[in-house]
């Protein structure tokens, strides 16, 4: 039989998530495996709430990691806090506010969107104005948005959602462990996030915080939650309170995965982990710029974590990442929806925000840009 783990070498990756993995973390998957109630394993999983809701910058009871990857923290969110006829505005300038406009329309929400153009932020102006046609049940945006580059104004919309009376809702699965997330100063309800990115570690996991108000709403709901696997008032019963009850088999191995990645951001420390980002974005931009190519997104917007470059026209994007990967083993990724075959999205997230991967990055690039 063929041995398939054979040929795998470790990739540079460089593209919109997953990225590179320390090796603290690989160490920390391969630990051995104990049972979901075990009293070291609530010690464990009480440590990662705590060192949570440091990245995320709250002081949520209700924050924990959800079995699944980004989008089941997204549906987490949607599905606890949304009923039947809710009013639900999402911010949408990107694949994944489209996103999350289908996911509360699948739960019979009334889904208005505010679409702003691709590669350009939310407006606070028109969000303003919006926001006048309201009462909204929930105003949802991207923090992060991936599939462009492009750094929305989480801050002053939350500033502006709060009196209000709507519920706020946070994607912030690009951001988290990679730039500041405040959700306590932006007044924000519920957040979610993945692990794959910033916080380097594998794909799998799904960090998400509900305020007090948020978790009010939860409790005051007149229909169940309307999915058993993602319904908080039954996973908070194994994830907090004195005495902890089965509801599914944690991925016990996943986690110690997320605890040595956590671990290493509280070392390292969350001031330097950003600065180390910020660098290595900078550095990327500088490099690019001497290659003569250009980034999609204006200054002031560009995520530090995620660069969307602009592909010239005379160069065939795909062969350019093909090469990058068959010859140089570095992973980059291409562009989406109207983007696709107009940008590549270079990703500096977590472990892989290193000068050295950088400088790697661009002579390669060099190379086969010839
Ligand atoms: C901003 C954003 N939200 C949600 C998701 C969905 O996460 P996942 O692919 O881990 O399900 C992604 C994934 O790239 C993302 O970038």
């Amino acid at each position: 039989m063929a041995d398939l783990f054979k040929p795998i070498t470790e990739t540079m990756l460089m593209g919109p998530g997953p990225s590179c993995v320390p090796a603290a973390v690989y160490e920390a998957l391969a630990r051995p495996t104990i049972g979901h109630l075990d009293p070291r394993f609530i010690a464990l999983m009480d440590e990662i709430k705590a060192l949570l809701r440091g990245v995320i910058g709250t002081r949520n009871d209700l924050t924990l990691p959800i079995s699944g990857t980004g989008s089941a923290g997204m549906e987490t969110c949607f599905v606890n806090l949304v009923e039947p006829g809710d009013r639900v505005l999402v911010l949408v300038n990107g694949v994944f506010g489209t996103r999350m406009a289908d996911v509360a329309g699948r739960l019979r929400a009334e889904v208005d969107t505010l679409e702003f153009e691709w590669g350009t932020p939310v407006r606070v102006d028109a969000v303003r104005e919006k926001l006048a046609d309201g009462p909204y049940a929930i105003v949802a945006v991207v923090h992060a948005e991936t599939s462009t580059g492009v750094c929305n104004p989480v801050a002053e919309v939350g500033q502006l959602v709060a009196p209000t009376g709507a519920l706020y809702l946070v994607d912030t699965v690009t951001s988290l462990g990679g730039m500041p997330v405040a959700m306590d100063a932006w007044s924000c309800d519920a957040l979610y996030s993945g692990t794959q990115k910033c916080l380097s570690c594998p794909p799998g996991l799904a960090p998400v915080s509900f305020s007090p108000k948020a978790v009010e709403k939860l409790k005051a709901r007149g229909t169940k939650v309307p999915n058993w696997y993602l319904d908080l008032t039954l996973i908070t019963s194994y994830w907090g309170g004195e005495k902890r009850s089965y509801h599914h088999t944690a991925p016990i191995n996943m986690l110690y995965g997320l605890y040595a990645a956590l671990q290493c951001i509280d070392r390292e420390g969350l001031e330097s982990v950003f600065r180390r980002h910020r660098e290595a974005h900078e550095q990327l931009v500088a490099g690019l710029g001497q290659l003569g190519l250009e980034m999609l997104v204006e200054p002031a917007a560009r995520l530090p974590m995620l660069n969307a470059v602009c592909v010239p026209d005379d160069v065939d994007e795909a062969a350019v990442r093909k090469s990058l990967l068959e010859e140089h083993d570095i992973e980059i990724g291409a562009g989406l929806g109207p983007l696709a075959g107009k940008i590549w999205r270079i990703g500096l997230m977590g472990h892989t925000a290193r000068a050295e991967n950088v400088a790697r990055l661009i002579a390669a690039m060099k190379s086969v840009l010839g």
